[in-house]
């Protein structure tokens, strides 16, 4: 038993449809805005519910529908824990199963094309071994390593160390393809894949550190959409994509704006709490700590000025982040100063207090689930 298998030609995009025959509750995997009128006429033909919509990982070449298809449908959003989609009600880590009837698909970490990438392994009834590989594995390639925190090591080692070790008969079914091929398997991959068959790592990363591949045309759009599921136009979501200007530094961004600007290597993120504050909450993985007031006594940070210079050089822009976006101001006003283009992340890393005085509830980098890690 195959997934129901539907085509983009814009994007060259792939679609899935799976389902339980019994009670016909279904699941999706990378749905494209445009193709909506179709998926949910698929739906109907087929009598399904849809219970689940997912996402491989952050499409930079065009917009989920995940977004309207849980308005239309009352599906839920699934999406990987590590992409910043804040929208999806259900992040999902590694080994997590989503179930739809008796039917059930396995979350893989496979990080490298981007850091939160996902591939998904179905068991189907009849027996059948399937794994929905996103852009981490295509038919005789892979996909790009060289911006959303992609890395070339970390796709050798998702594509030889998680999907190969995978049974050789379990078919793939790949987010694209270019030339009309729809499946693959992972022993085919494995015996005969121009990237990555019979490489060593250091090969494999000259191989795609010499692709220069073009911008995606649609990725200023499609990335910030897709950190919403797909809703530009839902309440608030248009202001979370734009900086607002403001008094004595060049602009308020939201977290999901700094770290879309981060993904795509335009902004350096400055972490300005103190040491004790990231060990003690979280940090965020790539930023640059920078205390603006130091313990012992707060006072200020002598270092300041020039980890600042050095975190900037390049001319990037830089995103500020404190606690709950108080210092941030601060910091970005000195920042001007110094001749950079600041910006002071809104909300900070756990938001204000609510009326419990607990922080994490009312906004903040956490609470969009954007990535992060403890100590
Ligand atoms: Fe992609």
């Amino acid at each position: 038993m195959n997934p129901i298998q539907l085509f983009d030609p814009a994007s060259s995009t792939y679609t899935y449809v799976l389902f339980d025959e019994v009670t016909r509750e279904a699941l999706l995997i990378d749905p494209v805005d445009e193709q909506i009128e179709r998926d949910l006429a698929t739906l109907r033909q087929y009598g399904l519910k849809l219970l689940w919509t997912v996402e491989t990982h952050a499409h930079a070449d065009h917009i989920t529908s995940a977004g309207l298809l849980a308005e239309h449908t009352g599906a839920r959003t699934a999406a990987p824990a590590g992409c910043g989609i804040s929208t999806a009600a259900v992040q999902l880590g590694d080994g997590d199963v989503l179930e739809f009837g008796s039917q059930r698909i396995r979350a893989l970490h496979t990080p490298g094309h981007t850091a939160g990438s996902m591939s998904y392994v179905w068991d189907a009834p009849d027996g059948g071994k399937h794994v929905f590989t996103g852009d981490t594995l295509l038919i005789n390639g892979c996909g790009r390593s060289d911006f959303q925190s992609g890395s070339a090591e970390a796709l050798y080692r998702s594509l030889t160390q998680v999907l190969f070790a995978l049974p050789d008969e379990t078919i793939v079914w790949p987010a694209h393809d270019y030339q009309g091929r729809t499946h693959s398997s992972i022993g085919a991959e494995k015996r005969s894949n121009a990237r990555v068959a019979g490489k060593t790592l250091a090969e494999f990363v000259a191989i795609m550190d010499e692709l220069h591949l073009p911008r995606p045309r649609r990725m200023d759009e499609a990335v910030p959409a897709n950190l919403s599921s797909g809703l530009r136009h839902d309440a608030g979501g248009g202001a979370l994509l734009q900086s607002r200007p403001a008094q004595g530094y060049a602009g308020d961004v939201s977290p999901q704006l700094a770290w879309h600007w981060v993904q795509t290597g335009e902004a350096v993120l400055v972490d300005v709490r103190t040491d004790a504050e990231r060990e003690w909450v979280g940090f965020v993985p790539g930023a640059v700590p920078l205390a603006w007031k130091q313990w012992p006594g707060m006072a200020m940070n002598a270092g300041f000025d020039d980890g600042l210079k050095s975190a900037a050089a390049g001319g990037k822009k830089v995103v500020l982040l404190c606690r709950s976006g108080v210092r941030s101001v601060a910091a970005a006003k000195r920042a001007t100063e110094l001749g950079l283009e600041a910006y002071n992340i809104l909300e900070g890393f756990e938001g204000d207090p609510d009326e419990h005085a607990q922080r994490g509830r009312k906004g903040g980098w956490r609470f969009h689930k954007l990535p992060w890690r403890q100590g």
